[in-house]
């Protein structure tokens, strides 16, 4: 690996695109751009090395903008292979804010070759800190570590092709230096983490005691969880089913798996456009809810015969199965917003049903089972929003990575114990409250009587931890 390469993206010329997209976000996220006019002369981050793996879009551009005007030296690669931006990644390679390995389209190899590209500066050291989304750079440092210290973990049979690539990754590293993750790993400070399925993986090294660094749970900040699960996806599930298939969504029939944060905000998208939305719940909690709101609960097995469209929402594995795609209505669209693809057993679809696929086009492929009928998958089973649309909108991804960069700052600035921290609500409350002048909110200022009858202080925090929202 060249790791003196500045940048591998699709095509420079998409530079000054990008440059005036980013542009046109800077009014929607104003939590960056206060966090810039706040620290940008103090450069908090100088002298820190950033390895991001996550979606390089025009609001990751941003992120990353912030980041390097708090001083930062970056390196970054996308989380998936569909979600690159390319009119993105041309812009931070041309402005130089970091060293940038991302482009739409990526094969699983390309994908962890980007990763370890972003893991990696010129002179063989790591990142200092690390903003992923889902794990995957964690993940890489982890298992080389785990090969490092027990080599025939590397002949470990691969579940699948993914695994598989990961362990070719290793397998190289290996070859050119056995003790490269060792020698990597004592710089990291902390890694900040941007999503549920992540932060899943993070409390599970903990709990096995198999973590290697700080991390910071950025997905559960109230102003992220709540706020870009929810209403992100309230607008980007609709912008990607609807940019694939042009599909009429008034009257249809649609199945959201999951009713967490993301199939909240799905099913209130589906029913904003004047579809019927069935819900499928595991947890009696997020069922009832599901029920109260007046969505009809079911499983997936009541759903097959109805509905016309299949949202996967649950960060779980194997939702939708073979069995399920094959007892589908003859042209139902299966997507999933969750982080992973095998949401969908799309490896039975691929290896094991004997089914044809036809590209109608990127991103878009009609699958005729052997039986004769077909189901449209989208994004091959990856996330839907960022693999046939951009993901989500400006506005609440500034509150997300206003999120991501104070994180950042706290793993900067202080030395944490091996963990999982989530960040202090005060925080959380500022982060909103820098996005409340976009909307022209008027907030009410508490009087001392008051905050002394309700027992808080006049400037917060307003909620004990344990308050819900
Ligand atoms: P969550 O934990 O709040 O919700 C997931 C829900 O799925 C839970 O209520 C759980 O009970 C339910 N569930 C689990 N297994 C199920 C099954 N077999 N059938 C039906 N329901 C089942 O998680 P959240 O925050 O809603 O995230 C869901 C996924 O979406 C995660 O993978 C997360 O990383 C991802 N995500 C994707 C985003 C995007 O832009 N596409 C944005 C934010 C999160």
């Amino acid at each position: 690996l060249d790791y003196n390469l500045a940048y591998k993206v699709a095509d420079m010329s998409l530079a000054e695109f990008g440059k005036k997209e980013m542009q046109l976000s800077e009014r929607e996220m104003p939590g960056l751009m206060e966090l810039i006019s706040r620290y940008g002369k103090e450069k908090p981050l100088k002298g820190f090395k950033i390895t991001g793996s996550l979606h390089m879009t025009i609001q990751t551009a941003m992120l990353i903008k912030t980041l390097y005007e708090l001083g930062a030296d970056i390196r970054w690669a996308s989380c998936n292979i569909f979600s690159t931006q390319d009119h993105a990644a041309a812009a931070i390679a041309e402005q130089g804010y970091a060293k940038v390995f991302a482009w739409k389209g990526e094969t699983l190899e390309e994908y962890w070759w980007c990763t370890e590209m972003a893991l990696t500066w010129p002179d063989g050291s790591g990142p200092n800190l690390i903003v992923d989304d889902g794990g995957d750079a964690t993940l890489l440092i982890h298992y080389g570590i785990q090969a490092e210290n027990d080599p025939s973990f590397l002949d470990k049979k691969c579940g699948s092709k993914e695994e598989e690539c990961i362990m070719e990754r290793l397998k190289l590293a290996y070859k050119n230096d056995t003790k490269r993750w060792h020698k990597i790993v004592p710089a990291i400070r902390g890694v900040s983490e941007e999503t549920t399925t992540g932060v899943h993986r993070l409390y599970q090294m903990e709990k096995e005691g198999k973590l290697l660094f700080p991390a910071i749970n950025v997905n559960d900040a109230v102003t992220k969880s709540k706020f870009d699960n929810l209403y992100g996806c309230r607008e980007s599930l609709a912008d990607g089913i609807k940019r694939a298939t042009d599909i009429m969504m008034a009257g249809k029939v649609v199945c959201v798996c999951g009713y967490g944060d993301v199939g909240k905000g799905c099913a209130q998208s589906m029913r904003g456009l004047g579809a019927r939305v069935l819900v499928t719940e595991i947890d009696p909690i997020c069922a009832l809810q599901a029920a109260m709101e007046g969505y009809e609960v079911v499983t997936v097995e009541d759903a097959l015969p109805l509905a016309d469209i299949f949202v996967t929402a649950t960060g779980n594995y194997h939702v939708i199965t073979g069995e399920h795609m094959s007892n589908m209505k003859d042209e139902a669209i299966v997507c999933n917003i969750g982080h992973f693809d095998n949401e969908i057993d799309m490896a039975w679809l691929e290896s094991k049903s004997n089914s044809k696929k036809m590209q109608i086009k990127p991103q878009v492929d009609k699958w005729t089972l052997p039986g004769g009928k077909s189901i449209i998958i989208l994004a091959e089973g990856r996330l839907v929003n960022l693999g046939c649309a951009t993901g989500h909108p400006s506005f609440v991804m500034s509150n997300s990575f206003t999120n991501q960069v104070v994180a950042q700052l706290e793993l900067a600035s202080k030395k944490l114990e091996t963990k999982v921290y989530t960040l202090p609500k005060k925080l959380d409350e500022e982060v909103a409250r820098l996005h409340l002048a976009r909307l022209g909110v008027k907030l009410t200022t508490l009087r001392q009587d008051q905050a002394d009858y309700i027992g808080v202080a006049v400037d917060g925090p307003y909620k004990p931890d344990h308050y819900r929202y």
